[in-house]
């Protein structure tokens, strides 16, 4: 019913994910040196310190003119400087989010970057004028596709670091497939709506079925299995609106820990009985009665 609609709104407001090649780049107008870099997360770090325009950074080549550089070189021909960084642009032709996240050293704020237009380059002057007369570092690349597997500082995709996304993901499908909380989460209607079709008056009380929500197939591909490289953002596990889960986010990181380091530290872990011999708790929250194992 209107679960449907109310699924596809969800997955219409996750889909803006995105795979990034690479970035390092500046901007328009400032002439902008990259490359100087001390690099804020260490040698698995990712980030990119990124001067404002003045002092020539230590990355510029000796003799070679300010009015040599990239930047100047595409202004005098009338095109925006971003566009001689060319990897600081959308992968897709209708990709419109965030390339890049910058943060300020004067005050430790961040901002996201994203596309002057659909499609295009780094939007330069948001980045510019966030950055006016300080410092900024890039501190995260976001990814362009739909699985959101944004590379950070360190240890995120850092070199011989766990791979923080990808367990993210993991997590979120786990959460979706599981779903957990198989209770009904109510809601009284404020306001009359037609949902899915059907006719809701105000102080209609509405019974939300969770499991089936994230079992929904306008909402993923076969949702009968369990896929961990899917991109599952958007599920209802942690229920939605005014009243979604508080606890969200300390749930997510702790099962990202957990996962994580029982795999690094229990590498044989297994099952100790045939799957069809374990138990479940006849309950509203999911759960098992027991899980044998071995390593
Ligand atoms: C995997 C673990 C968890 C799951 C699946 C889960 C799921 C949910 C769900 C489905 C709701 C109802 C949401 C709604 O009505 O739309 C809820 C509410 C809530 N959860 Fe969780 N939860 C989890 C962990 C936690 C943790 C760790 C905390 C606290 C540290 C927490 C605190 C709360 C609170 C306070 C509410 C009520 C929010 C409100 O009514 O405004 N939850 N949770």
């Amino acid at each position: 019913m209107g679960w449907k609609r109310f699924l596809g709104l969800k997955k219409a407001l996750w889909c803006a994910g995105a795979a990034f090649a690479l970035v390092l780049a500046t901007l328009a107008g400032t002439s902008v040196t990259a490359g100087a870099a001390s690099t804020a997360g260490g040698a698995a770090g990712t980030s990119v310190t990124v001067e404002s325009a003045g002092a020539p950074g230590a990355g510029e080549v000796a003799g070679v003119g300010r009015s040599a550089r990239p930047c100047n070189i595409y202004a005098s021909g009338g095109t925006p400087c971003v566009a001689a960084y060319s990897t600081t642009r959308a992968l897709y032709q209708s990709y419109n989010g965030p390339l890049y996240r910058v943060t300020r050293a004067s005050d430790g704020t961040t901002k996201n970057v994203g596309t002057s237009q659909a499609g295009g380059y780094a939007n330069a002057a948001a980045q510019n004028s966030f950055c006016a007369g300080t410092v900024c570092t890039i501190t995260r690349i976001f990814d362009q596709s739909p699985y959101r597997n944004d590379l950070g500082v360190g240890p995120i995709g850092g070199n011989g670091g766990a791979d923080a996304a990808a367990i993210a993901n993991a997590v979120e499908e786990l959460l979706r497939y599981l779903s957990i909380v198989h209770a009904q989460v109510d809601r009284i209607a404020t306001e009359d709506l037609i949902l899915g079709g059907q006719q809701i008056r105000t102080g209609d009380r509405l019974l939300m079925n969770l499991p089936a929500g994230n079992w929904d197939s306008e909402f993923v591909d076969s949702p009968e299995t369990l896929d961990i490289a899917r991109n599952a953002r958007g599920h209802v596990a942690f229920g939605y609106g005014t009243h979604q889960c508080l606890g969200a986010n300390l749930a997510r990181v702790e099962m990202q820990v957990a996962f994580a380091t029982l795999a690094r530290r229990l590498p044989g872990l297994q099952l100790a009985v045939p799957p069809a011999e374990l138990k479940f708790k006849d309950a509203d929250i999911y759960g098992m009665k027991e899980l044998p194992v071995k390593w």
